[in-house]
């Protein structure tokens, strides 16, 4: 069988050598044209005239795009607001957005004349942060939400003990190795082929429709691959294909646009900063009676997804734990910043982090080891098990999962190792915790959770296959074709895996919320089904037997005894006429979801995982390191636990990132200054734990009939990192003998662990 065995990524040695096509190194069409954006240095202003003299004498220059060439709309926003415009009319939001393109002969001329515009603005006020935001008056850019179960008033006046505080949550950037690019051709009539780095292929090929002011027939988006796209290319991709294919038709030339680096952080989205005041009440057990919490958020300028994320941010404000009352908010709020976009958990992580932010509050009040907290909480499996939104959590294996990681990491003798070390050492300190990851799966737009493919099998009996996800190194191509490989009973070499393209499937959701194994392995294998049934009743012909007689083994099938390769079936199929192409379907069944009364049953089942991490801290400087790190992970039946783990361990290593040393800093004037690798600073090769030891879950089977009875694996494991913020704060804390909650915000960079090393002491 293929499937549930460990199989090498399909593009492994391609990546490895070199070989790997992305969109940059496509052969270009003669006289191919290049853009370039031209991007405000404004916060927020109007702007009171553009000069293009200096732009269109630069040498090689083409033309300039700008609002006014855009025949249909100038939006490529992806939410019912329309509040994203291409180029920016009358005023800039923020800065960084961009004016116009500039499109040349050649990269590099069009973008040096990008730089030649004379732009005159008026400036107006504007925020940055979230608190700045809330202090102006709390301007929304979408609808906000409110999830609430039982009495939260009543269950305050029952708790005995209450903590009110707030945390700090950092934003994150995408940094895939590949950036944003795109590539258009025009063709006949209408027709406009892009091929274009996005996560979303169907969204892109409508928005480049309404722009153009054609019909979605007209446009065909392809992708065979993106060099990561972590939620930056769901929806931020659109902008430079939109761009892209305005050029090529309007020149009638083919176009490339790719921004450098600085650019691409400046221009487009990252991951929501957060910052949550919490107020909670709990007993002398530990506790907790009710939650009352306010999730405010930088969505920056438009909408974009913020409703979505600040949704999922609620739908995780209780990661694994029960609250018998609760009431959270969101306030996706509008700031003079680039529009805040999906990332790896979609505030998911936000509201996780602001629950483990009580528990320790909790822990370190009670002088208790936060995960005797976090045990006291955890969801029941047949009581107390109810969520803020009123979904019950049927499939809860939190208990064993940290049980086992606790015994297997051997947690206990560990932390009185580390506490026994700190009480020698008055330098270095040493902190551990174990943290655990509830996530739901499905996305919570529920139209979303819908998936097509396309199977041919030819005359050789070969395949290709094709389906709506995309792949951006997460192994999805594999994981569909090894479904497939193994429907037939033939080999993965037998499979030719196609790139994904909205001419083969239409009508696909984004490759995202981790569903894009669920989601087209389920439609490749009713599409692999349909071919199958076809030709077991020609085979029952052919051969003169019952249907139940033509059993499908590796290789090919047995009729009354026997054997038929699979090459030999599909060539008598066709001399019979039997088809052999089939369009599989696939939607999610049981899921439901209602915004407006935050109810509902958003979550086909939950992903769980947890984490131990140890950490040491230099108290003189804050600097540290992350001595070890064990996981158990739950994939359900895993289709292949080579690529599962790899995903554990990329998905780890990139949110101790996030929390630890991806810092973004806007400064006074309202400019991003951490956009480059210089200043932003994500995980080296030789940040990864030096002991890090990754494990399935092996006895896990989804409960749900899933393809394979797989879980998804794409981003619940991103959360397994808040353990390296909670034992960096058991670090912190042992400088004031564990009686002050640490309350570090994150990222914790060494600075921050510093400055709570100081903090702590002065108020021990
Ligand atoms: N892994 C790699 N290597 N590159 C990526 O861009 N994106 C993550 C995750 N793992 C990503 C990745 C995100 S944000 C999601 S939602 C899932 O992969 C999407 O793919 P899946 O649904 O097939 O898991
Ligand atoms: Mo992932 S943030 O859902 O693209």
């Amino acid at each position: 069988a293929t499937v549930h065995t460990s199989t090498r990524h399909d593009s492994a040695p391609k990546h490895v050598s070199g070989s790997a096509e992305y969109i940059d190194d496509m052969i270009e069409p003669a006289g191919t044209m290049h853009a370039y954006l031209a991007l405000s240095t404004k916060p927020h202003a109007e702007i009171v005239s553009i000069d293009y003299a200096a732009v269109k004498a630069s040498p090689g220059v083409i033309g300039v795009l700008t609002a006014e060439d855009i025949p249909g709309e100038n939006d490529v926003s992806p939410s019912h607001k329309h509040d994203e415009p291409i180029f920016a009319i009358g005023k800039v939001h923020f800065w960084g957005q961009p004016l116009f393109a500039v499109v040349a002969e050649t990269r590099d001329q069009a973008r040096r004349a990008a730089h030649l515009a004379k732009v005159e603005y008026r400036d107006l006020e504007f925020v940055t942060s979230v608190r700045d935001a809330q202090a102006a008056g709390g301007k929304l850019v979408t609808e906000p939400l409110k999830l609430e179960r039982g009495d939260v008033a009543a269950g305050m006046a029952s708790a005995s003990r209450r903590v009110k505080g707030s945390i700090e949550i950092g934003g994150q950037d995408h940094f895939y190795l590949e950036g944003q690019i795109a590539m258009a051709i025009p063709g006949e009539d209408e027709d406009v082929t892009v091929f274009a780095s996005t996560q979303h292929p169907s969204e892109v090929q409508l928005m480049v429709a309404a722009v153009l002011a054609i019909r979605q027939h007209a446009v065909t988006v392809q992708i065979r691959r993106m060099g990561g796209g972590f939620g930056g290319k769901e929806t931020q991709g659109n902008l430079f294909a939109a761009v892209a294919a305005l050029a090529a038709k309007k020149w009638n030339r083919a176009c490339k646009i790719r921004p450098d680096r600085d650019d691409d952080m400046t221009a487009t989205g990252k991951r929501h900063d957060f910052v949550v005041d919490y107020d909670v009440g709990y007993d002398d057990s530990g506790k907790i009676h009710a939650v009352d919490a306010v999730y405010g958020a930088r969505a920056g300028f438009s909408s974009d997804l913020s409703g979505p994320v600040t949704d999922r941010a609620l739908f995780h404000a209780d990661n694994a734990y029960w609250y018998p009352a609760v009431r959270v908010r969101s306030q996706p709020l509008y700031t003079n910043t680039v529009s805040n976009t999906a990332f790896r958990g979609f505030g998911g992580p936000q509201g996780m982090m602001a629950a483990e932010r009580w528990i320790e509050d909790i822990a370190y009040d009670l002088g208790r080891d936060p995960l005797d907290i976090r045990k006291a909480n955890f969801y029941g499996t047949t009581t107390d098990n109810v969520t803020p939104y009123h979904q019950t959590v049927g499939d809860n294996i939190i208990h064993r999962i940290v049980d086992e990681l606790e015994t297997s990491a051997d947690y206990q003798a560990r932390r009185k190792a580390v506490l026994a070390f700190n009480a020698e050492n008055a330098i270095l300190k040493k902190g551990i915790a174990l943290t655990p990851v509830k996530f739901g799966i499905s996305f919570t737009a529920t139209w979303y959770n819908q998936a097509g493919a396309l199977v041919h099998v030819y005359k050789d009996g070969s395949i290709h296959l094709s389906h709506g996800g995309t792949e951006m190194g997460q192994g999805l191509y594999i994981k569909v074709a090894q479904v497939v490989a193994d429907a037939f009973g033939v080999g993965l070499d037998v499979v030719k895996i196609m790139a994904t393209t909205t001419g083969k499937v239409p009508n696909t959701s984004a490759t995202a919320a981790s569903s894009g194994s669920d989601l087209n392995g389920m439609a490749a294998y009713d599409a692999a089904r349909q071919i199958k049934e076809r030709l077991t009743a020609h085979a029952a012909k052919l051969y003169e037997c019952s249907e139940a007689e033509v059993v499908w083994v590796p290789g090919g099938i047995e009729a009354k005894g026997k054997f038929v390769g699979f090459a030999e079936l599909a060539a008598s199929g066709y001399m019979n006429r039997v088809q052999l192409s089939a369009a599989g379907f696939y939607q999610t069944p049981t899921i439901h979801w209602d915004r407006a009364t935050g109810r509902g049953h958003p979550f086909y089942y939950f992903a769980y995982g947890a984490s131990v991490t140890e950490v040491t801290i230099d108290t003189l400087t804050g600097e540290y390191t992350v001595d070890r790190v064990d996981v158990l992970h739950d994939v359900g039946r895993s289709l292949n636990p080579a690529i599962d783990i790899g995903q554990i361990e990329g998905g780890f290593v990139q949110g101790m990132g996030w929390l630890t040393t991806e810092e973004l800093v806007w400064d006074a004037k309202g400019q991003l200054r951490t956009k480059a690798p210089s200043t932003y600073k994500i995980p080296l090769a030789s940040d990864v734990p030096p002991i890090f030891n990754v494990k399935l879950a092996e006895w896990s089977v989804n409960a749900e009939p899933t393809i394979g009875r797989s879980k998804a694996v794409g981003e619940p494991p991103f959360m397994l990192a808040m353990s390296v913020v909670e034992a960096l704060s058991m670090a912190v804390a042992s400088v004031a003998d564990y009686k002050i909650a640490p309350r570090l915000n994150t990222p914790v960079t060494p600075e921050r662990v510093l400055m709570g090393c100081e903090r702590l002491k002065r108020e021990a």
